[in-house]
């Protein structure tokens, strides 16, 4: 298949690679202007890297393509739609991958007739250089359909599986993206607070804090329709810890490096749906804030 990734961060590295591996035609659309580049894919446990390279911000690639794939940051992807939408068909498929929540009003808004999907992913890699990226962990992705048009397009979740396996259609995607908000509002933002590997959330100090933010997620999520208990998302957040104990969050990372973080589309979406319901949601405003007030003291 011929297919647009537009972001090239980690995830997206992750994802051209490996569906580069499969022999489907990748091009990338990025900020960086050159119309190429060259990407070091080291796969998880490979000894060897494989090197792609691939044509970059073709507008007649971009109307050619089968599937569009959009992997920037929740904050980029209503500019990226409208950066792509001049030579967008609407019969192209797009699927939105984010970390967070509430995106996909603007998505449809903007793509009115394209079939939208969403998907979210616990697969883990490793920027190591702009053009060099690790696989470090694996995880499960799910893929689903979030208008009519988008239900037609099931098929794609074994293209992705193939590539990075396990992937699995969802037929209500929200599902697992609320399984993975909850655990993205417990580890992004004590990382990146605490500049510290996800790992570290495991010691003693940050039992009452992530039992906090929990049971606050747990609340919220019932109330949404997602029935569950402090215990389950607190059992499922220290099983992700201890599988990616070595690395360090996304967050932790854009705090490190000075970027902006994903904290509104993750505890910022979960604490809009709190003041919905009117529930209390104090140990997320308290890291929502100290993440704020990071960021607003970036040199
Ligand atoms: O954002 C991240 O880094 C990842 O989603 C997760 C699951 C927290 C693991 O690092």
């Amino acid at each position: 298949m011929k297919i647009t990734l537009v972001g090239a961060g980690a995830i997206g590295s992750l994802w051209a690679g490996a569906l580069a591996r499969q022999g489907h035609t990748i091009h990338l659309w990025r900020r960086q202007t050159d119309s190429t580049c060259t990407l070091n894919w080291q796969g998880l446990d490979a000894p060897d890297a494989d090197t792609f390279t691939f044509r970059c911000n073709q507008p007649d690639q971009l109307s050619r393509s089968d599937i569009v794939l959009i992997t920037v940051k929740a904050f980029q992807v209503a500019e990226a739609i409208k950066n792509i939408a001049p030579w967008l068909r609407t019969a192209t498929p797009v699927i939105v991958m984010h970390n967070g929540m509430g995106t996909e009003k603007e998505v449809l808004q903007l793509l009115p007739d394209n079939p939208v999907l969403y998907a979210t992913t616990s697969q883990a890699a490793l920027r190591l250089r702009a053009n060099s990226v690790r696989h470090t962990g694996i995880g499960p992705t799910w893929l689903g359909a979030v208008n009519r048009a988008g239900n037609q397009w099931q098929a794609l979740a074994s293209v992705l599986n193939t590539a990075l396996a396990p992937c699995q259609w969802h037929d209500d995607i929200h599902a697992p993206q609320w399984q993975k908000l909850a655990v993205n509002c417990a580890i992004n933002p004590l990382t990146a607070i605490h500049q510290c590997r996800n790992g570290n959330l495991a010691l003693p100090d940050f039992a009452a804090e992530l039992t906090d933010i929990c049971r606050e997620v747990a609340a919220v999520m019932t109330a949404v329709g997602y029935t569950t208990r402090t215990e389950t998302l607190l059992q499922h957040t220290l099983t992700v810890i201890k599988a990616t104990a070595a690395n360090f969050s996304s967050m932790q990372q854009d705090v490190a490096n000075q970027r902006p973080t994903e904290i509104d589309a993750i505890t910022g979406f979960l604490l809009e749906q709190a003041h919905h319901f009117q529930l209390a949601a104090p140990a997320n405003t308290a890291v929502w804030q100290q993440i704020k007030h990071l960021e607003q003291n970036y040199d």
